[in-house]
């Protein structure tokens, strides 16, 4: 790669980051070797011609080290929880700001685009709304209002948002039986989108979900649904393909077939949620060199393919989390797990290079 000023000053703050952990660790009296010169990394906000995201918790940028680290490598932060609906409102629906604004705060300091997570997900319904006590009709204001609200709220400062997540259910492809389902009818879907829209006329919208990668039914639903509400003219931008993938499956081929089918109907794909468990089986105690090169493969495959869609289809790829000790992944599979880009001790994983490598055409 042809050595930019912006690259070898972009290698230069991360020479300061390392500086900054091993003064950081002293302190601590935490032991960790000093990085290998073939550590020395590339940003990859600075070689991406897309967005690179990064899921965020708020208090997590109250550490020097790691707000520097997003800040350097990614040009995209979404909430890893703060602006899911339980949690941007208290249990009698109050609105929770703080943490959002934070959030957006540090954003627009260091030049990030803020993806929107999720205005809807039947995981994270709020009692106000679970219990809620008024007619259907009212139910369906208050949903409204709500959407109107946040989406307002953030209108100068969210780029993009997952209007609904997760709305199929595994192997059958029918639609969850949430709260939403239940007491706005089976058409809800449409009309949360036409909500945000209302809202917002210029933020990109997104239907996200897991699954649609290795459910044929769940992948069929959900491009039905997409078919459907492009005819009747409801207001969608693009799909996110939850990317929580092992190293070994599902298969490139699928993933590659589900991004094609999304780029058929001219929207945008968001490699959303991405992580790369090396631990399925649970046959693991500690990292191992050779998991580590097949995840380093998988994440090369899969930046590949990405970058081989039309640009104009190219949305962003979105990290689930910055450190591996820091994934949902781990109470999740209640296995050890190293899922992400960086070590515990915020150095980039081989996959960070297949990562690079897959930018760079290396
Ligand atoms: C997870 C977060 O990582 C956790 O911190 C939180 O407690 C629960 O949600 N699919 C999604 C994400 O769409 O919102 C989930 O995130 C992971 C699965």
């Amino acid at each position: 790669m042809a050595i930019t000023t912006k690259c070898i000053h972009s290698r230069f703050i991360l020479l300061f980051l390392w500086a900054l952990l091993i003064l950081g660790c002293k302190d601590s009296s935490v032991v960790v070797q000093e990085p290998e010169p073939s550590n020395e990394y590339t940003p990859l906000r600075s070689v991406a011609p897309f967005p690179v995201g990064v899921a965020l918790q708020s208090s997590r940028l109250g550490s020097a080290l790691h707000s520097q680290l997003v800040r350097t490598v990614f040009n995209s932060v979404t909430a890893e929880y703060e602006m899911k609906m339980r949690h941007m409102t208290s249990p009698s629906g109050d609105y929770i700001w703080d943490p959002t604004d934070e959030l957006i705060a540090f954003a627009k300091e260091y030049d990030m685009q803020v993806h929107g997570h999720a205005l809807v997900w039947h995981q994270s319904t709020p009692s106000w709304l679970e219990n809620f006590r008024g007619t259907d009709a009212e139910f369906e204001d208050a949903v409204k209002n709500y959407i109107t609200n946040v989406v307002g709220r953030y209108k100068d400062d969210v780029v993009s948002w997952d209007v609904i997540n997760e709305a199929f259910e595994d192997g059958s492809g029918a639609l969850r039986n949430s709260v939403f389902r239940r007491r706005m009818g089976p058409d809800y879907i449409a009309r949360l989108f036409q909500y945000a829209r209302d809202a917002d006329p210029d933020v990109l919208l997104f239907y996200n979900d897991y699954g649609t990668i290795w459910d044929t039914a769940k992948r069929d639903a959900m491009l039905s649904m997409v078919d459907d509400l492009q005819t009747r003219g409801v207001p969608i931008d693009g799909i996110g393909l939850q990317m929580h993938i092992t190293y070994n499956t599902p298969p490139l081929s699928n993933i590659v077939a589900v991004m094609d089918a999304v780029v058929q109907r001219g929207l945008l794909v968001h490699i959303s949620e991405m992580d790369v468990r090396v631990n399925p089986q649970g046959d693991l105690s500690e990292f191992t060199s050779v998991r580590s090169e097949l995840q380093k493969q998988r994440v090369k495959d899969i930046v590949t393919a990405f970058m081989d869609l039309p640009e104009a289809n190219q949305f962003a790829i979105t990290w689930w989390g910055l450190r591996d000790p820091e994934s949902w992944l781990i109470d999740f599979w209640g296995n050890p797990e190293w899922g992400l880009l960086f070590d515990a001790e915020y150095r980039p994983k081989p996959a960070y290079e297949g990562f690079l490598e897959a930018l760079t055409g290396n």
